[in-house]
């Protein structure tokens, strides 16, 4: 496979990669640059690409190619970096998924390294709180109850033990050492620093309650200046981690020092058994095809996957059944071809409400979704005239009443990695582990935490997604890839709540049907609609060209600065390319 050829490095051959990973770093450190990437044809890189979020976790990712890594690690090493890099988004305290092509062996894999309730979490814990509504309300989201147990960790252990080529201390290498000698501030960090402090003047970060998250990661309340550099708390972690793998996280200092935060004492539920037993699970991945690529992407506790293989199914219906012409043949971005996606996302997202859970806890109709005869029977009902009533899409009726990150990696070998992790909110739960500097997640809101309230992205959500000891809540993070004679040709995937799916569904059709290059794909005004509220989002740029018209079909047009973040990487016939969105200052690197 893949993988074997650097499996059993020589010491002096380790030493060597530190070497060239240390050169590498210090020498991509002076020449990172604020300035977002403009859309423009660039060379394409011939032997592999990454794209994240931030110019140096894409940076990292290479330098471990260049030393010999394989795809998987590169990723496994462009996380840890996104630990120290985008502390906000995600890392050691959340969770995520990844899903792999290997080119050798024809084979994808996904693993699920999503956060579970704790063993002491039942589906009432949030409304039987005492206090008000709201107070109900913010305890799956601020605090130590809303922290479920972190498996990010564990995720990216596994896949370097079992899809990596390098050990696990050099592919964290780039990560300790970032975290070591600072990293500069950037436009992404100033502006998440300066809407935090926001959010403790208008009242809704308590100081008191967490000090912690403002010393260690919001410079104690003092602006960042663009002089300033970051030191990651996480470091020893991070040292513990590469010292003793899954131990040095889950079991000793540092896993005491997260119950001590977390656990009975501190108000949470969290325990060590919690902890030890933490582990990824690998699924099966879900695929469909789609003018003539293979698209692979997660199942469940995803629920991006399924939406995006609906999506996939139902325009190819719609091809058949309405338009008699190719999707690519419409005018892109005209009113009738954004009404029709949209009134596709509407039926992918109300299926999502009621259907989508973990399926190891509640049956997932995921064959029935993902078939094509069930997207023609939803295309059927789509009037290319109108958008329609909520009831008219899916069955379920609700009742009455920007922490993530996205990075892609692909090989001139066509292999690739899609992984998407995330702590949830920014900063998550706002539970810093002192000491370690880990910033816990608030997954606990992704599950339907109040029965009939919309969690913190407005979604309504089902039974399917009701809160179970050890259950997975449902994600929208949706990586995905897509494969056509045997070798990965794209790779996206967003931050962004919701508007993940959303997202990368367009700029997967902006790339597969409109012929785009990553860089116009994830550049491109976007969409959202997830059915409920009833909101069409649309972005500046657009807004003024298609508002009026969409309107004038049933739509609710409302005007979005900014919809999610994506990286998106492809194959074309002079090499590999690679985005990261600007609308988070990302940058793509390769070679
Ligand atoms: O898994 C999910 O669907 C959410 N936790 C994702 C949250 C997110 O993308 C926040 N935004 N940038």
């Amino acid at each position: 496979m893949f993988l074997n050829c650097m499996k059993r490095k020589s010491f002096s051959s380790s030493i060597l990669c530190l070497v060239v990973l240390s050169v590498q770093l210090a020498t991509i450190q002076p020449g990172y640059s604020e300035t977002p990437p403009t859309v423009q044809e660039k060379p394409a890189y011939q032997n592999a690409v990454v794209a994240a979020d931030h110019p140096l976790a894409s940076a990292a990712g290479v330098s471990i190619l260049k030393a010999g890594g394989n795809v998987v690690d590169a990723a496994v090493a462009t996380s840890f970096a996104l630990s120290v890099l985008r502390p906000a988004s995600c890392g050691l305290g959340g969770g995520g998924f990844m899903v792999i092509w290997d080119a050798e062996q024809q084979k994808s894999t996904v693993i699920d390294y999503r956060e579970r309730a704790p063993a002491a979490a039942t589906p009432e814990m949030y409304a039987k709180l005492p206090g008000t509504d709201k107070q109900r309300q913010l305890a799956s989201r601020q605090g130590p109850l809303a922290v479920a147990v972190p498996c990010t960790v564990a995720g990216l252990c596994y896949a370097v033990k079992e899809y990596g080529t390098l050990d696990l201390k050099t592919v964290m290498q780039p990560a300790i050492l970032m975290a070591r000698r600072g990293v500069p501030i950037n436009g992404h960090m100033r502006s998440v620093q300066s809407s935090m402090l926001k959010r403790i003047k208008n009242g809704t970060l308590d100081p008191d309650r967490f000090q912690t998250l403002i010393d260690e990661y919001l410079n104690h309340g003092k602006p960042w200046s663009e002089k300033d550099r970051f030191f990651s708390p996480q470091l020893k972690a991070l040292e513990l981690i590469a010292e003793k793998g899954h131990a040095g996280f889950y079991e000793g200092p540092v896993a005491d020092a997260i119950i001590a935060t977390c656990g009975k004492q501190s108000g949470g539920i969290l325990t060590h058994k919690d902890l030890i037993e933490t582990q990824p699970v690998i699924r099966k991945p879900l695929s469909t095809t789609f003018n003539g690529y293979t698209i692979i992407t997660m199942p469940p506790p995803s629920s991006g996957g399924i939406a995006i293989i609906e999506s996939f199914n139902m325009i190819h219906s719609l091809e058949k059944q309405l338009l008699n012409q190719p999707f690519g043949k419409m005018e892109y971005h005209s009113p009738q071809q954004i009404h029709l996606l949209v009134e596709v996302m509407k039926h992918a997202f109300a299926d999502r409400a009621e259907y989508l859970g973990d399926a190891d806890f509640v049956p997932v109709p995921i064959q029935r979704l993902t078939d094509k005869k069930y997207a023609d029977r939803l295309a059927s009902r789509i009037d290319s005239k109108k958008t329609k009533a909520l009831k008219d899409y899916g069955r379920y009726l609700p009742p009455q009443d920007a922490g993530t990150s996205h990075f892609s990696v692909m090989d001139s070998a066509g292999n690739a990695v899609a992984c998407t992790e995330t702590i949830n909110l920014t900063f998550g739960s706002y539970v810093v582990v002192p000491k370690y500097g880990i910033v816990l997640n608030n997954e606990m809101d992704d599950f339907a935490a109040i029965s009939g309230k919309p969690n913190a992205f407005g979604l309504i959500q089902g039974k399917a997604n009701e809160i179970e000891p050890g259950k997975k809540p449902l994600s929208s993070m949706s990586p995905t890839i897509a494969v056509k004679d045997g070798k990965a040709v794209f790779s996206a995937g967003a931050s962004g709540g919701p508007r993940i799916i959303s997202s990368t569904l367009q700029v997967l059709l902006n790339m597969i049907v409109f012929g785009m290059n990553p860089e116009q794909a994830v550049e491109s005004p976007r969409i959202h609609h997830q059915w409920v509220p009833e909101d069409l989002l649309i972005e500046n740029k657009l807004f003024e060209q298609v508002g009026g018209k969409l309107k004038q079909l049933g739509h609710v047009p409302k005007k979005s600065s900014s919809l999610a973040a994506t990286q998106a990487v492809s194959r074309q016939p002079d090499g590999l390319r690679g985005h990261s969105d600007s609308r988070k200052h990302g940058a793509a690197a390769g070679y």
